[in-house]
């Protein structure tokens, strides 16, 4: 029987553009899921969201491909997350890649590291259809990431507040209506995924510079890019002018949008005042901070 661990994420810089090819930054944060595998007869799958293959696609998915690498008849696969879920954070991504981590590590496939993200990304791809290979990849490594290039950029020294609407949405869901959207206005929506991209470009250097006032002033930016993709909602616009109010440096949503999270960067001066105005408008907030570790053996 193991135990591993891995992060879940935010994004500074460029969801959805991502997904055809712009670059973005991520970041893990020090929200955990935890997934421990045990040898078993079949397949059994628990979480707080029940039992079952039908409950947890991307572990079915998860072992499905492990079972192409190994043989093996089946496993006991026991889930305990702090990532919300369909909230934006990455929930699917950490617990993927845990999954994966342990099975490896108890059937003795002997994957590396890069091979468990590489593999983690195809679970996300073949169950939502499309995607990058952000999350996966933020979750095996840890740290600040500039994607495509998988490059770690220095740790931000910066306050992070997390607002999740508490609203559900499907990354899949989002992820077609961006490419329906791009599809019906390709030279509309192009240019907006490569003006996302440019924020990414930029924040690599402001990140290197720890210009903190200029990344959260180009969160804004990019918050308003996204809105212009159809992904934001009113839930999130409220929190988001709430943090904004409360003297955040930079407030914008996180993941695929359409509910979940909002990420607000902050100085440490403001958080306890940035925490309240998410509260006060119904989120709930989440202060958390960036983290170096990505999947590990607990
Ligand atoms: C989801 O966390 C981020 C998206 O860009 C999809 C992806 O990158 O796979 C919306």
């Amino acid at each position: 029987m193991v135990t591993y661990s891995a992060p879940g994420k935010i994004f500074l810089f460029g969801e959805h553009a991502v997904v055809y090819g712009e670059p973005a930054i991520a970041c893990a944060i020090d929200l955990r899921a935890r997934v421990t595998v045990q040898k078993h007869s079949e397949v059994l799958i628990t979480s707080e969201l029940g039992k079952g293959k039908d409950k947890h696609p991307y572990v079915s998915k998860a072992i499905e491909k492990m079972g192409e690498l190994t043989r093996f008849d089946g496993a006991r696969v026991t889930i305990d997350s702090e990532i919300p879920v369909s909230s934006g954070l990455g929930s699917s991504a950490a617990v993927t890649i845990a999954t994966l981590a342990a099975l490896n590590e108890e059937f003795g496939v002997g994957l590396s590291k890069e091979k468990v993200a590489k593999l983690g990304y195809s679970v996300e791809k073949d169950v939502q259809g499309a995607a990058s290979p952000t999350d996966t990849y933020v979750s095996t490594i840890g740290g600040v990431v500039l994607m495509p290039d998988g490059n770690r950029l220095r740790n931000l020294d910066c306050e992070i507040v997390v607002g999740n609407t508490g609203k559900i949405s499907s990354t899949k869901t989002l992820v077609q209506q961006v490419r329906a959207l791009r599809d019906r206005y390709p030279g509309v929506i192009q240019p907006i995924f490569h003006s996302i991209g440019n924020l990414a470009k930029k924040g690599e250097i402001l990140v290197e510079k720890e210009d903190y006032s200029a990344i959260g002033e180009l969160m804004n930016v990019n918050q308003g890019l996204l809105e212009s993709l159809g992904v934001g909602c009113a839930e999130l616009s409220t929190l988001i002018y709430a943090a904004r109010g409360a003297g955040a440096l930079g407030v914008k949503l996180t993941g695929a949008g359409g509910g979940g999270c909002m990420v607000a960067l902050a100085d440490k001066a403001h958080v306890e005042r940035i925490t309240s105005a998410i509260e006060s408008v119904g989120g709930v907030a989440i202060k958390t901070k960036i983290t170096e570790i990505g999947v590990r053996r607990e």
